[in-house]
């Protein structure tokens, strides 16, 4: 209501400039006589006139003035509550200063709450990853299981049918092959025997000749399947093997040779070139014990590879012959050489200074060209850097009765 209080003051005005300065001034003359407002009537404003005036309109004018009363309260009022406003947001405003300690605790333990809380949810993506690996394995494990119950189920029909064994291991048992083939064995294959003096009986091939003779095969070489080049304990206890018709790869083990060797023994070897050429040599045998290092007691050469064991390569047969060496691996040095000849030929063997023969060498296929002569070699029969075909080394009781 502006306007009204605009008109109210107005009237106040009026009424103060009436009765100060000009009722004065003004006498009851009709010359001087002025109608300043209308509202005074036709007469000058006298006392009279005021009141008379005054009268008239001081209901409206207390009116007026009630309401000034109230707009001046209302804008009271409301600069008191402002100021109760501002010094609350003063207060507000200096408050962080004024108290900093209280709020570090909070800040603090918010800080470590959201610390805990991006550590649980990485503790929770790390363990949907494991439970995302388990159910992979578990799936996995799933499909092995079912395939391996296939096989079950294959196996278990196959074992409806009477069983037959792929390595046929023969009946008869003896001290060694002579003894087997001597209780009536005429078929050559696998059998167990048990020298004197073995601890236990354990697995061999045996030749029999229809004739009745029955060698033991104590080392084969035929493809290069097998590696040769290996520790003494290796040598001593044997490996590789033979199947039931002889095939394979293997050294029986020194130890099994020096006790099939006790009596007097005939050492057969039979020798095959790339060409089908094949030659023997044969003599009388004994392998010493270990502590003897598994010497080589051989004499007596008789057949057509020439006697390489014994004479060596001929020329230097001081330096090359093989009789009464010790057996030496690449990790037990035995030879005549300031160096390691089973290092350098690869092979345990009876290594002089070095050799005439190694039948223990490395295995090269269809002779490919070599350079360090450390293949299947015998001197005699082929040159020295002539890797052989196929080796065979066999013992049989001079009396085989
Ligand atoms: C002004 O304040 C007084 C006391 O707080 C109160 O009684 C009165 O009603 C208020 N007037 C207005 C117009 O708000
Ligand atoms: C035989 O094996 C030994 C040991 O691994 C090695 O030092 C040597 O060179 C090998 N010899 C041959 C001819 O491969």
């Amino acid at each position: 209501m502006p306007r009204l209080y605009h008109r109210g003051v107005l009237f106040l005005q009026s009424i103060l400039l009436f009765s100060s300065t000009y009722c004065q001034n003004l006498m009851a003359n009709t010359d001087n006589c002025c109608i300043l407002d209308e509202r005074f009537g036709e007469y000058c404003p006298t006392t009279c006139g005021v009141s008379d005036f005054l009268n008239t309109y001081y209901t409206d004018v207390d009116t007026d003035l009630q309401y000034f009363e109230g707009l001046l309260n209302q804008i009271k009022n409301e600069t008191t509550t402002t100021t109760v406003i501002v010094t609350d947001m003063q207060l507000l405003g200096t408050k962080p200063q004024t108290s900093p300690q209280g709020i570090k605790d909070p800040t603090q333990k918010s800080r470590t709450m959201l610390d805990e809380i991006t550590r649980y949810e990485r503790t929770v993506t790390d363990n949907e990853r494991i439970i995302q690996e388990l159910q992979d394995m578990l799936n996995t494990n799933t499909q092995k299981i079912v395939q391996l119950k296939q096989k079950i189920s294959v196996l278990e029909s196959q074992c409806q049918q009477p069983c037959k064994d792929t390595v046929q291991i023969q009946e008869y048992t003896g001290k060694d092959c002579q003894e087997i083939a001597n209780k009536g064995a005429r078929t050559s294959g696998l059998y167990y025997i048990k020298p004197l003096k073995a601890k236990q009986q354990f697995l061999v091939y045996c030749e029999i000749e229809p004739s009745g003779s029955a060698w033991t095969v104590f080392q084969r070489r035929e493809d290069g399947s097998v590696n040769f080049n290996r520790t003494w304990q290796d040598y001593k206890n044997g490996f590789g093997s033979v199947d039931a018709t002889g095939k394979g790869e293997l050294w029986l083990g020194n130890e099994y040779i020096h006790l099939l060797t006790r009596k007097e023994t005939i050492l057969r070897i039979e020798l095959e070139d790339w060409s089908g050429n094949q030659v023997y040599a044969e003599y009388s045998f004994h392998l010493g014990s270990e502590s003897e290092g598994y010497s080589l007691n051989v004499n007596g050469y008789e057949g057509s590879a020439g006697d390489s064991l014994v004479e060596g390569s001929k020329d230097d047969s001081q330096y090359t012959s093989h009789a009464n060496m010790k057996f030496s691996t690449y990790d037990r040095d035995s030879d005549k050489w300031e160096e390691n000849c089973a290092e350098m030929y690869g092979g345990g063997w009876w290594y002089n200074n070095c050799q005439a023969a190694n039948l223990n060498g490395i295995y090269y296929k269809n002779n490919v060209p070599y350079e360090i002569e450390n293949g299947i070699v015998w001197v005699l029969f082929k040159p020295a850097d002539y890797s052989l075909k196929t080796v065979k080394m066999k013992i049989r009781p001079v009396d085989t009765a």
